[in-house]
């Protein structure tokens, strides 16, 4: 079976690390003498076979990283989708442009503004397809980035806490490394700018998929000075600082307990900053003017001694250039990273190098007819004029405290308030009959009315 990587979650922690050990082998054997993070030379791996590049957005480290690491590899590029001077530009759907690029080419890496469109290009065509960032949902190879950096500078990312800095609402790196450190343990500070907020559902998820909990700082921090404005720490389940596990209070109700976190919590091990994603505020949205600003003043103190910074890049305002000389400032060689993490990536999903442990998620069941429930997120490649008169809404369900229909696209949510069993034609409400059902028989709907105005009583 063909291998996509649309989300972080398409890929298993296994299939995660062996990535980073063949990434590893490819920096040891190719890195060059005086800067040992670039790869230098060319392998013959992937001589005869083609990536092609489309990137309806602008980008320079993940489109170059990705060209460097196929050229590296010994294979060959196409250049990208100029979506003024391809056909985009006369309005051809992403569906024929990838179906007629899968006779060119053995690979394809795409960016596109609309969420969950390299899912639905995946779809389309048998060659895998590698998410380079959609819209504001996930940016899975960005994520292997920052992983890959933060193993090579910290060994393990089990209990390492990370602060994730700047606009968490709209980042689309932030979004798939929060998934990924959740899966390998960390945990997870956010210090996002004011209306930047993580969105709900990302919150939510951390809690109800990965099991962080969410203490308040107070609870984490007791009784220390010179905090960053923080509210919220997901503590990873079994790490040091998870309290409940050790039978502890969460708040600093025990004098043992305050000390023993004080102890545990005087350091932040990683500083992710990201920039204001200007391209993806709603019209008229305020900017505010308090956004947080990382610089060696903002890290001076004890807390932040080994902390290591990183960012996706580009910066705008938000990161100093003092940090730039600084050895905690490790974004430059994040950046350079992308080349042999992206080989090993391209060669394990071509086969050069398979994969040899398991495949990640089981499939689960898909739900989704044209007159049922469409995804409400607007910015969902469902939503986009050129594919909306072919492209069936697709969802599963997610049995959390509440009932929700998961996009398969763009992974937003809707709560579900009845569904209709085709072959009696009558809706329910009664959820935990559901799964039982085949999933080619059932509406989703979003409201009782819905339903109703559906013909299911
Ligand atoms: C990021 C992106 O495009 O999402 N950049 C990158 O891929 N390295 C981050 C950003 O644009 O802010």
């Amino acid at each position: 079976m063909k291998r996509d990587v649309c989300t972080i979650n398409d890929l298993s922690n296994e299939e995660i690390e062996e990535i980073f050990d063949l990434a590893d082998r490819f920096l040891a054997e190719m890195g060059k003498a005086e800067r040992p993070h670039q790869i230098g030379g060319r392998r013959g791996d992937a001589i005869g076979q083609v990536m092609t590049s489309l990137f309806y957005e602008p980008s320079t480290r993940t489109r170059f990283s990705f060209e460097a690491a196929m050229v590296r590899l010994g294979g060959s590029v196409l250049g990208t989708v100029d979506p003024v001077t391809s056909s985009a530009a006369k309005g051809e759907s992403l569906a024929d442009t990838v179906r007629v690029m899968e006779n060119y080419a053995d690979l394809i890496v795409m960016r596109h503004p609309y969420e969950g469109a390299a899912r639905a290009a995946s779809e389309y065509v048998d060659i895998p397809v590698l998410n380079g960032g959609d819209g504001g949902h996930e940016h899975p190879t960005q994520t292997l980035c920052d992983l890959f950096t933060l193993r090579r500078e910290h060994k393990s990312l089990k209990d390492l806490n990370v602060l994730l800095v700047g606009d968490l609402r709209n980042g689309r790196t932030v979004h798939s490394l929060v998934y990924g450190l959740a899966r390998f343990k960390a945990n997870i500070i956010p210090m996002p700018a004011k209306g930047f907020e993580l969105p709900d559902h990302v919150g939510r998820r951390l809690q109800e998929e990965y099991h962080h909990h969410p203490y308040p700082k107070e609870a984490v921090f007791a009784g220390e000075e010179d905090l960053p404005p923080i509210d919220v720490v997901y503590v990873a389940p079994g790490s040091e600082l998870d309290l409940s596990a050790q039978g502890q209070v969460p708040a600093g109700a025990d004098e043992d307990g305050a000390e023993r976190r004080q102890k545990r919590a005087l350091k932040f091990d990683v500083c992710y900053v990201t920039r204001l994603q200007g391209e993806r505020l709603a019209p008229g949205q305020k900017l505010g003017t308090d956004y947080p600003v990382i610089d060696a003043k903002f890290l001076r103190g004890r807390r932040y001694r080994d902390t290591r910074v990183l960012h996706p890049l580009p910066r705008v305002n938000e990161l100093g250039y003092d940090l730039d000389s600084d050895p905690r400032g490790v974004y430059f060689k994040q950046a350079a990273y992308g080349v042999p993490v992206r080989m090993a990536l391209i060669a394990k999903v071509l086969g050069l190098m398979p994969f040899t442990s398991r495949e990640a998620a089981p499939q689960r069941k898909v739900y989704g007819h044209a007159e049922g429930l469409r995804c409400p997120n607007p910015r969902c490649i469902t939503q986009h004029p050129s594919e909306k008169a072919h492209l069936a809404p697709k969802f599963w369900f997610i049995r959390s405290t509440r009932a929700l229909a998961r996009c398969v696209y763009c992974e937003t949510d809707t709560e579900i308030a009845r569904y209709g069993d085709m072959t009696t034609r009558k809706a329910s409400s009664d959820f935990d009959r559901l799964p039982a059902l085949a999933a080619g028989d059932v509406l989703l709907f979003a409201s009782a009315e819905d339903a109703r105005k559906a013909g299911y009583g």
